[in-house]
């Protein structure tokens, strides 16, 4: 039988260091963060935090205490505190979330463990590198694109046709929702610096129909002809982790099941052979 498991250098040691609680302390929390430094030898480790909670609601914010208070070489991003910024996504309790809106008491009696976002390169510590994930967004172009010659003033879009894209734009780019897509952990690796056969996973994709839908974006078949293969688009098999955890409560799935219906009832002409030749 084949024997699955991860290689000897990369196995999390459970049983990293432990810090204990000051003497006094207050609504004593557990924390247990991934630690590791790819330019050490060691593997990464799992490090426990006793925190004094009197004074933290959030688990951000019992993060910031450890690095303040107790182990400064901890690394982290954050930046807005307010669910805006998007920098602070790491799974939390087994599930990608934002920690600065994630409250202890949402999070019951036990532990806290906090490791970094699932299947990224680690950086250090909660840090992982994204640059696949940013440079699938850009393979989107995020931007409004127009043949028309420019107006003097605005590209000017009905309330009706603005509010078709409520759901899309307040995407923050986390990344909570790809990484936990096991289609996109098994696809979602850069194949090549053309974003060749890979998926690009709910986020990019998200996006990619957030552009769709714009009433004012003109280059819609240039858009389907761009997700048209048989990995950036149809690697999505509705499992619908990407619904759950997003912390903006958007809906990446439904938008690539219109993405999808876009493809197969835009007119034959603006179809591409190798989909004609699928459907046929
Ligand atoms: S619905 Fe699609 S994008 Fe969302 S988690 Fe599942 S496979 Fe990934
Ligand atoms: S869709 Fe939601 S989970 Fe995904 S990147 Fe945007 S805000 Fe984050
Ligand atoms: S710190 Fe900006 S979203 Fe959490």
């Amino acid at each position: 039988m084949v024997q699955l498991t991860l290689p000897a250098n990369s196995k999390v040691n459970k049983n990293g260091k432990h810090y204990p609680a000051k003497e006094g302390a207050e609504k004593v929390r557990t924390f247990r963060v991934y630690r590791y430094d790819p330019d050490q030898p060691d593997n990464p480790r799992v490090d426990s935090y006793e925190v004094d909670c009197s004074n933290v609601s959030m688990v951000l914010d019992g993060l910031i205490k450890i690095k303040n208070e107790i182990d400064p070489g901890l690394a982290f991003r954050r930046s807005c505190r307010e669910g805006v910024c998007g920098s602070c996504a790491f799974n939390i309790n087994g599930a990608n979330t934002l920690a600065c809106t994630k409250s202890l008491d949402d999070l019951g009696a036990g532990d806290i463990t906090v490791y970094p976002l699932p299947h990224q390169p680690v950086v250090k510590d909660l840090v992982t590198d994204l640059s696949n994930f940013y440079k699938q967004h850009a393979y989107i172009e995020p931007f409004l694109q127009a043949r028309d010659a420019e107006p003097e003033t605005e590209w000017r879009q009905s309330p009706e046709d603005r509010a078709k894209l409520d759901g899309l734009y307040e995407c923050i780019l986390c990344a909570c929702c790809s990484t936990s897509c096991p289609s996109y952990w098994w696809n979602g690796d850069e194949k090549d610096t053309n974003g060749e056969g890979e998926y690009l996973g709910p986020a990019a994709l998200l996006q990619a129909y957030r552009w769709l839908a714009d009433s004012r974006d003109q280059l819609t078949n240039d858009r389907l002809n761009k997700l048209e293969d048989e990995f950036k688009l149809y690697r999505c098999h509705t499992i619908m982790n990407c619904a759950q955890v997003c912390p903006k409560h958007l809906n990446p799935a439904k938008a690539i099941a219109e993405i999808k219906k876009m493809m197969v009832t835009r007119p034959p002409a603006n179809t591409p052979k190798s989909v004609k030749a699928a459907a046929e």
